[in-house]
Order: structure tokens, then C-alpha cells, then sequence
């Protein structure tokens, strides 16, 4: 897990943060945000050795592997977060996981989902701004294992403790790395992360 707390990173946050921050705002932000985190989740982004030719003579430099990274968003709110991370990785691909988490139980739902069938020997970066309870990243990893990933990079605008608890606990034992912007105080009775930014997807696109 990595905290990562640039003053840039920071101060970003908190405009998105503030309640009266207006939703153009706050997408563009989302999106400047990621760019920033994806650089260190990337760090340990797959590369081969390759050599090109300059104008004066041989340089070795690094490649992306193959099979590229995949880029998983988790729709609703994870969708503000992708144009900000295939800024930095272009080549990647994209598949997406539809979740909703139960208000009332607090229990994620897979209402829809485009992924590669098979995910063996991928790289998976996986996109959330809030890591709450934890319960929607657990699936999400949990499904891109099933399918056959071999590591799991999620980047998270801001988490809970007792989230990123769950999620260490839920994913001992395999390559799972954690990147978010802020870790904040607690959860609040409703599962609502305090002081957080209050509902991201409500946020980002409005009440649905
Ligand atoms: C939010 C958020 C996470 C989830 C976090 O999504 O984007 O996916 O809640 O909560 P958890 O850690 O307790 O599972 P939400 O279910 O509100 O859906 P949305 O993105 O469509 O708004
Ligand atoms: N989902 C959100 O969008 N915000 C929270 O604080 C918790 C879950």
C-alpha cells in the first residue's frame, strides 16, 4: 500500500474535496489526480529490454511487454478516472466492471462487465476513487483473479483504514499493490468515508 502524498497530489485532493467544488471541476481534477498517482503505480509497470537505432548510433532503452496492461475502470465513479490513467499508458487496454455496492447491506453487486475472457500472465490496473468497506475492490480483484490475472495494481483517490484492513486481508498471499492519494480518518455509520469527498459518482455525473 502507498500513500502517495505529493503537495501537488494534496492540494488537488482538496479542492475535490471542498462541497462546493462544481462537477466540471471536479471531473477535470479526477482526471489530473490519476495521472499523478499512475505514475507511481505504474513503477512496476512489465518491460523488456529493446534497442533502437538514434541518428548516432545504438541506444538500449525499455518497452512495455506483452500482453499489455489492462486498465480495468469500476463504472460508475472509476470512469472519471480513465482518460487520466490511458494519458500515461496509451498503449494499454481497456476492459470495464460494473459495481454497485447495496446502501443498505453495504454489499458490492457485478451488474455488468467487458473484460478479456482469459487474463492469464496480465497485468490489471484497477480504477475506484473511494475505497470504503473495501467490499467492491475485494470482488474486483477477486474477479480479475478468477480470470486469471497474475497482478493487481488498484489506484484510489482517497481510502478509509478500515477498507484498505479488508482489502490486505481479503488479498494475503497474492500481487496485489495499492495506490491512493489520501488515507483518511474512518467510515461513518452509513459506510461513507469521513472527511472523504461524499459520493464520487454523484459527484462526477450527478444523482441517478
Ligand atoms: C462507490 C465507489 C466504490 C464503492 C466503494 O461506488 O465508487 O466503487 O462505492 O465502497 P466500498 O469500498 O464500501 O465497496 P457506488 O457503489 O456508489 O457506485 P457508483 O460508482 O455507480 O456511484
Ligand atoms: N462511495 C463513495 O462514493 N463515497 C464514499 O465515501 C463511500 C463510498
Amino acid at each position: 500500500m502507498h500513500v502517495a502524498d505529493h503537495p501537488l497530489i494534496t492540494h488537488k485532493l482538496t479542492v475535490l474535496r471542498d462541497a462546493t467544488t462544481p462537477s466540471p471541476t471536479f471531473r477535470a481534477l479526477a482526471e489530473e489526480l490519476v495521472t499523478l498517482l499512475a505514475y507511481e503505480a505504474t513503477r512496476n509497470v512489465r518491460v523488456e529490454e529493446v534497442t533502437v537505432q538514434t541518428p548516432v548510433g545504438e541506444a538500449k532503452g525499455l518497452a512495455i511487454s506483452q500482453p499489455r496492461p489492462l486498465v480495468v475502470p469500476i463504472l460508475r465513479a472509476g470512469l472519471g478516472m480513465l482518460e487520466g490513467m490511458v494519458k500515461l499508458v496509451p498503449t494499454a487496454e481497456v476492459g470495464f466492471l460494473g459495481m454497485v455496492r447495496n446502501e443498505e447491506t453495504l454489499q458490492p453487486d457485478i451488474y455488468a462487465e467487458r473484460l478479456p475472457d482469459d487474463l492469464s500472465n496480465r497485468q490489471c490496473f484497477v480504477l475506484d476513487p473511494m475505497l470504503a468497506t473495501g467490499g467492491s475492490l475485494i470482488a474486483a480483484i477477486n474477479y480479475l483473479f478468477d480470470r486469471g490475472a497474475v497482478d493487481v495494481t488498484c489506484v484510489c483517490l482517497i481510502a478509509a483504514p478500515e477498507g484498505l484492513a479488508a482489502v490486505e486481508a481479503a488479498t494475503k498471499g497474492r500481487e496485489v499493490t495499492i495506490v491512493v492519494g489520501a488515507k483518511d480518518e474512518k467510515l461513518n455509520e452509513v459506510g461513507y468515508i469521513v472527511p472523504g469527498l461524499g459520493d464520487a459518482g454523484d459527484r462526477l455525473y450527478g444523482t441517478v
